[in-house]
């Protein structure tokens, strides 16, 4: 069902990229998707082993589950923080005492990095109900019961651009990786970088976003009427509507700036990441459109002729799923 083929990553570090395929060559048929799968590589770090990819998809889900389901830097955390408080009744103090990856662990997360524990024994183990799980992966590497069990998945998607800007903030903050924006750009676009490649994990949901189980979302959309996110949000997990005061309280905690200084919700000081550079920052700018001021026009120029000929094939245009950025 699985096949793999080595690749030389952005840091130079050997990693492989993983497809999966139904039995028949076309599927996976779980995935509420008819297409021919062959294009849809996703680039994985040597510690997603056979045997770890294996329980992924075989992870025992359950009927309240709910999965916040991203691409890598598109307001993954942002969401986790408020479809965490809309499932537990804005519990706005539960919020501010404790790790969000406690709340929201992250389920493939020992496929990245070491971390003391079992990233997917931890999921399996949640006690509180409903359980909300974090993954980066795409479709058709998710649990597969996510599918057949029509799981609920709340999907953001980022536009290309801020998240490769982001994502080449992030990895050089971790020393991740050491290139320049221009260079990182073209290893982002090869699909050398983990979890690419992009087009594929946001095009798959996108057209998956009127199935029943899938709220679809952007981070655009979340930036321009963060109201309106919540009360469809708020539907589609079945919450009761908030009041006026409620909805204050839920959209001033989500603030940037609240955000930024919540030791629980902002990673900047995580223990686990120890070899830090300086001016690290998980929460940076917080805003549509980083890469204006930051992206070089000829990088721009790449991201935007990938974007249309990518999308060319779906009839789909950028703007179709973002907004006019
Ligand atoms: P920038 O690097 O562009 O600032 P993820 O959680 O998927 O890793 O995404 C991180 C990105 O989301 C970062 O983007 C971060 O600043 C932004 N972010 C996190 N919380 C936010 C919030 N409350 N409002 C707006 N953006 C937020």
């Amino acid at each position: 069902m699985y096949s793999s083929r080595l690749i030389e990553s952005a840091s130079g570090a050997q990693k492989f990229q993983l497809q999966c395929k139904g039995l028949n060559g076309l599927g996976p048929e779980w995935v509420p998707l008819q297409q021919d799968w062959s294009n849809r590589w996703c680039t994985l770090t040597e510690r997603f082993t056979e045997e770890f990819v294996k329980r992924i998809h075989d992870f025992k889900t359950r009927s309240s589950d709910v999965f916040v389901v991203t691409f890598i830097k598109s307001g993954t955390t942002w969401m986790q923080e408020l479809a965490w408080l809309l499932l537990n009744q804005i519990d706005l103090n539960g919020a501010r005492n404790s790790d969000l990856l406690q709340r929201s662990p992250f389920l493939e997360e020992s496929g990245l990095h070491p971390v003391a524990l079992d990233s997917i024994a931890t999921c399996d183990k949640i006690q509180s109900n409903p359980r909300l799980i974090k993954s980066h992966l795409p479709a058709q590497l998710l649990p597969q019961e996510i599918w057949t069990q029509d799981r609920k998945v709340i999907y953001v998607a980022r536009n290309p651009r801020d998240v490769v800007v982001s994502t080449f903030h992030y990895f050089t903050g971790l020393k991740i990786s050491n290139c320049s924006l221009d260079d990182f750009v073209d290893y982002f676009i090869a699909d050398k970088v983990v979890f690419t490649t992009y087009w594929t994990h946001v095009i798959d949901f996108y057209r998956m976003r009127n199935e029943e189980n899938v709220f679809f979302v952007t981070y655009e959309e979340m930036k321009r009427d963060l109201e309106n996110v919540v009360r469809r949000l708020s539907r589609f997990l079945g919450c009761q509507q908030l009041s006026d005061s409620e909805m204050e309280k839920l959209v001033n905690h989500l603030s940037f700036k609240n955000m930024k200084g919540s030791n629980f919700v902002n990673y900047t000081a995580l223990q686990e990441y120890t070899n830090l550079n300086d001016n690290f920052q998980f929460m940076r700018r917080g805003i549509v459109g980083s890469y204006k001021d930051e992206l070089s026009s000829d990088s721009q120029n790449k991201i935007n002729k990938w974007t249309e000929s990518f999308l060319q094939e779906y009839g789909i245009a950028e703007s179709d799923i973002f907004g006019h950025l």
